[in-house]
């Protein structure tokens, strides 16, 4: 725990723990609301950073794959490790999970008609050249979650992707496609095990990926990174009214220093405070890419103001900000 962390406040970017003491492991993450608790999961890169030799053009460092980790809490601050509820898989290198692959930014959401958990996420080769997306299931929002399959939906490529799951209990995947030129959204099958047969495509050829979608006053909103690697760039936000568009660029999320770099962050998701109006916490990660697993977490307050969203810089702040 850095000492500098009480334990009423979010500290953006320093050390956060658990209720252990121990760091917490959940990069490209997302949280699930449930009777109460907020889940948190994300990906555990509890593991040495290197770099991949082969990969000349772009700097791929990995860290090879542990697994996925759940984190739970009640206030948002206090957060008990519930362990890795979707382990790497160390003894099939041909495996989705093998630890030699790419497991990240894995979400779940909740599929009140099969009563099951569902996790989704980006599935790769160390080179990231097999592009497509995994999902695993579980009774439980604390797992274990049963990995099932991957597969690149639409017979599309798909890197970094989301899944939204609207009010009325209908779903969409949201995934960088062609190359991550384009963003593609489908939709997810009743039982969130699988895709429809069609999808749209927005942002055409603008090459943006890291997609955090939530939905505000009947409106969706889309936050999106460019494409540079584990450097960060500048945060940018759209608006619809039909979750498969138009969507309209609004511009830049972020105000003040540093925010043509998102404060150095990439967002992961945006989740709202249940039981507080016009409050959301925008989740990004503070990548340390020749060590990542001593990347950081950001979470910033949202702040709404008609159509437009914007998120500016607080080094420590509460709950009470949203009052
Ligand atoms: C940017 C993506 O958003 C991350 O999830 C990760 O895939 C890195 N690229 C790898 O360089």
């Amino acid at each position: 725990m850095d000492p500098r962390c009480n334990v009423n406040s979010f500290y953006p970017g320093l050390n956060w723990s658990d209720t252990e003491g121990r760091s917490i492991q959940a990069h490209g993450g997302g949280i699930l609301y449930n009777c109460g608790i907020y889940y948190w999961y994300g990906e555990n890169k509890d593991s040495e950073t290197y770099r991949v030799g082969e990969i000349t053009d772009w700097e791929c460092w990995r860290s090879d794959v542990t697994g996925v980790s759940c984190y739970s809490s009640s206030d948002l601050i206090h957060w008990k490790n519930e362990g890795i509820v979707l382990e790497a898989v160390r003894d099939d290198p041909s495996h989705d999970l093998h630890t030699s692959k790419v497991v990240e930014r894995p979400k779940v959401i909740y599929n009140e008609k099969t009563n099951k958990y569902v996790m989704w996420m980006h599935i790769d080769t160390m080179h990231y050249d097999y592009a497509a997306v995994g999902v695993a299931i579980s009774d439980n929002p604390t797992g274990p979650f049963k990995y099932l399959r991957s597969f690149r939906p639409n017979n599309c490529d798909s890197r970094d992707m989301t899944v939204f799951k609207d009010d009325d209990g209908e779903a969409y995947l949201f995934y960088s496609s062609e190359m991550n030129k384009t963003m593609h959204i489908t939709p997810l099958s009743e039982d969130y095990l699988g895709v429809g047969d069609h999808f749209s495509q927005v942002f055409v050829g603008q090459s943006r990926e890291a997609p955090a979608v939530f939905k505000h006053k009947m409106k969706y909103c889309m936050i999106t990174s460019g494409c540079t690697g584990w450097e960060a760039n500048e945060a940018q936000y759209a608006v619809a009214e039909s979750i498969y568009g138009p969507w309209t660029v609004k511009g830049s999320l972020c105000t003040g220093e540093n925010s043509a770099r998102t404060f150095g962050t990439q967002g992961t998701y945006v989740f709202p405070i249940i039981g507080k109006q016009d409050a959301c916490i925008f989740m990004a990660d503070l990548w340390k890419k020749q060590d990542l697993r001593e990347s950081r977490y950001i979470w910033l307050p949202v702040r709404f103001k008609g159509d437009s969203i914007s998120v500016g810089w607080m080094g420590k702040w509460n709950l009470s900000v949203f009052d």
